[in-house]
């Protein structure tokens, strides 16, 4: 691939309505299907979360904790079958405004072991993007090589994707601005921190651990954790606010846009 590709991944808090089973958000699929079509960056891989498609399902049958006992079967079909319905509202918006989307079964081509990455299969994903395809995959359902199956995050997708892709950049939209230095929900004090290396984070991380809080900034943590090997990798993420317009349209861009920039920053000898 002569261009790197950019990976964005949209959050289920941004496509699906949390609150409410099986409920899209189709007004913000058809805005960020309309901010990516007029940014027009190529190569491009989208990868979107649950929301309330594949979790509650996913939780109601214990799909993550592994293969225990034959009830979970139907569970496991059923989690892929709310993903699949959720993936395929975004893949229609896509190609209703022209956008070349083939959706990409990460249960077909993803094996994990212990809830962790073990293989994937790249080639027709390197080749659609050769060709200029757009392709298009979510958190999911997969198979595990030590726990018979697992449920594999869009976040832990993006990360090895990007690095397996030789990616430019990541694109993280969520629902809220960025990386907080407490949770912006609860805590009016909270501030939203623009830049941050890996040695920034892991500070960050101690710090607030010290504090015997887990995760107070709302969960971002664990989506940063996850997007550290490909930054590591000298890959720059970046997280926006995608419930915002023109975040994720400025961002595909390059433009200056508010969020928290994680970057790999100097190692210090
Ligand atoms: C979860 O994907 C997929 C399933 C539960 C099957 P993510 O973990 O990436 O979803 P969000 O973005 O948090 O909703």
């Amino acid at each position: 691939m002569s261009v790197k590709p950019t990976v964005l991944k949209l959050g289920g808090s941004v496509i699906t309505n949390k609150e409410k089973p099986l409920t899209p958000n189709m007004p913000a699929i058809e805005r960020l299907t309309r901010e990516i079509l007029r940014a027009n960056v190529s190569p491009l891989v989208l990868v979107h979360g649950g929301g309330s498609f594949g979790h509650p399902v996913a939780e109601q049958y214990g799909i993550r904790a592994g293969y225990k006992d034959s009830s979970q079967i139907m569970g496991f079909s059923k989690t892929h079958q709310a993903m699949t319905k959720l993936n395929k509202l975004i893949v229609d918006s896509l190609i209703n405004h022209n956008i070349p989307a083939v959706e990409v079964q990460p249960s077909s081509c993803v094996v994990t072991k212990a809830g962790r990455i073990q293989s994937m299969e790249e080639k027709p994903l390197k080749k659609m993007l050769e060709i200029g395809f757009v392709p298009i995959l979510y958190g999911d359902a997969v198979l595990d090589s030590e726990t018979g199956f697992a449920i594999l995050s869009g976040d832990q997708l993006v990360s090895s994707l990007a690095i397996r892709l030789d990616a430019y950049r990541i694109i993280v939209g969520v629902d809220v601005n960025g990386l907080y230095t407490a949770d912006p929900k609860t805590d009016p004090s909270a501030r939203l921190i623009q830049h941050i290396t890996l040695e920034e984070l892991k500070n960050l991380e101690h710090k607030i651990e010290g504090s015997k809080v887990t995760d107070v900034t709302g969960g971002m943590f664990g989506k940063m954790r996850e997007l550290t090997p490909a930054v590591e990798h000298g890959i720059q993420a970046i997280i926006v606010n995608a419930t915002k317009p023109n975040r994720v349209y400025k961002a595909l861009k390059g433009e200056k846009v508010v969020g928290t920039i994680i970057e790999k920053g100097e190692t210090i000898e």
